[in-house]
């Protein structure tokens, strides 16, 4: 079963599970995510916070394992409405493990994020590191961990946490990318510069401590990300031990060398405004990647930042759905 199955990275994991020979079944309550990204999965409308309608989807579908994407996932909307956030992430982890517990589901493939590491004093950042979030969101994923170690303890749950660093990119062949209905993610918000949705881009700070100024973030494609909730799937089925794994690439993209990179891509001269800094930012998030190797077997492939851009550059021209 994959919550949020109708989401961004939801949407690539289900239709990679089903291209590999699995059953996926979608739950979502599409508030956010679109019923026509669901491939070959049968979708469940179902809200994670009400509990009941939870207990009726494992129930009849019975499934093996769940991984959990749905959940709120914008760092400054967090900032802005933490009370949404934390309830709304937190009570449906919550109904989602009880139910099942209730129906002896053990295995759990969860969506945690970099975020949890607030700001790092080591980079690239090692899953060791402490964790101190910077943000509501940070913080209301750090809580679910907390609760799976617990689970893991007490019930025997066995979970792969996922730290992702930032997903980018789309599988344009499928037609499936990014499609938020109010967009905040870099690389979205200026390919609608170079498609001219969009008068110019921001630049969000130019006096952070990294050596252009701007925020260093770890770019990682979505389906270098889908390949590890794969590997981690089967890891977690063979392995009855519970993992936590940082997804990223190890390398690190200013705002100002993504800003060059979709200029390339695009051929667009992409007319950019320094703004302010963005409240809960953190200056740089780059994962160290080793543990993921070793455990999985797993490195990004994808991820050339051209290559990442171009892809959802292709996914944006088309019209952004199929
Ligand atoms: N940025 C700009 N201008 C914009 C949009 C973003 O300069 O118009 C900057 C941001 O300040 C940040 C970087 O570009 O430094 C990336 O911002 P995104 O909004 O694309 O991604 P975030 O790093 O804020 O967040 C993403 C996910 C989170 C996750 C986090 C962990 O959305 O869920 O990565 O790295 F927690």
């Amino acid at each position: 079963m994959v919550t949020g199955g109708a989401g961004y990275i939801g949407s690539h994991v289900t239709w990679m599970l089903g291209e590999r020979g699995h059953e996926p079944v979608v739950l979502d309550n599409l508030s956010t995510g679109h019923a026509d990204a669901v491939r070959g999965a049968p979708l469940i409308e179902a809200d994670l916070c009400e509990l009941d309608a939870v207990r009726a989807a494992l129930a009849e579908q019975r499934p093996e394992a769940v991984m959990h994407f749905a959940a709120l996932s914008i760092v400054a909307e967090s900032v802005e409405d933490p009370r949404r956030y934390f309830h709304d992430n937190l009570v449906g982890a919550l109904n989602l493990l009880d139910a099942m517990r209730e129906h002896g589901v053990r295995l759990f493939v969860f969506s945690s994020t970099a975020a949890t590491y607030g700001v790092p004093t080591e980079v690239p950042i090692p899953e060791e590191h402490p964790q101190l979030p910077v943000n509501p969101y940070g913080h209301s994923k750090l809580a679910i961990e907390r609760m799976l170690a617990a689970y893991d303890e007490a019930y025997g749950l066995r979970h792969a946490t996922l730290r992702y660093f930032n997903a980018a990119g789309a599988a344009p062949q499928q037609g499936l990318g990014e499609r938020h209905r109010r967009e905040t993610h870099l690389i979205p918000l200026l390919l609608q510069v170079a498609a001219g949705q969009r008068a110019e881009a921001q630049v969000f700070g130019r006096d952070y401590d990294t050596p252009d100024g701007t925020c260093v973030r770890d770019y990682i494609h979505v389906l270098d990300l889908a390949e590890a909730h794969l590997l981690a799937l089967e890891h977690l089925a063979a392995q009855d031990r519970s993992v936590t794994l940082n997804l990223g690439t190890g390398e690190g993209h200013s705002v100002l060398e993504v800003l060059e990179s979709v200029r390339r891509v695009t051929g667009h001269p992409l007319p950019a405004r320094d703004c302010s800094r963005r409240p809960g930012d953190p200056p740089v998030l780059v994962a160290a990647a080793r543990r993921a190797e070793v455990t999985l077997g797993w490195r990004a492939t994808r991820s050339d930042l051209d290559a990442l851009v171009a892809s959802a550059w292709d996914f944006a021209r088309a019209g952004g759905e199929r």
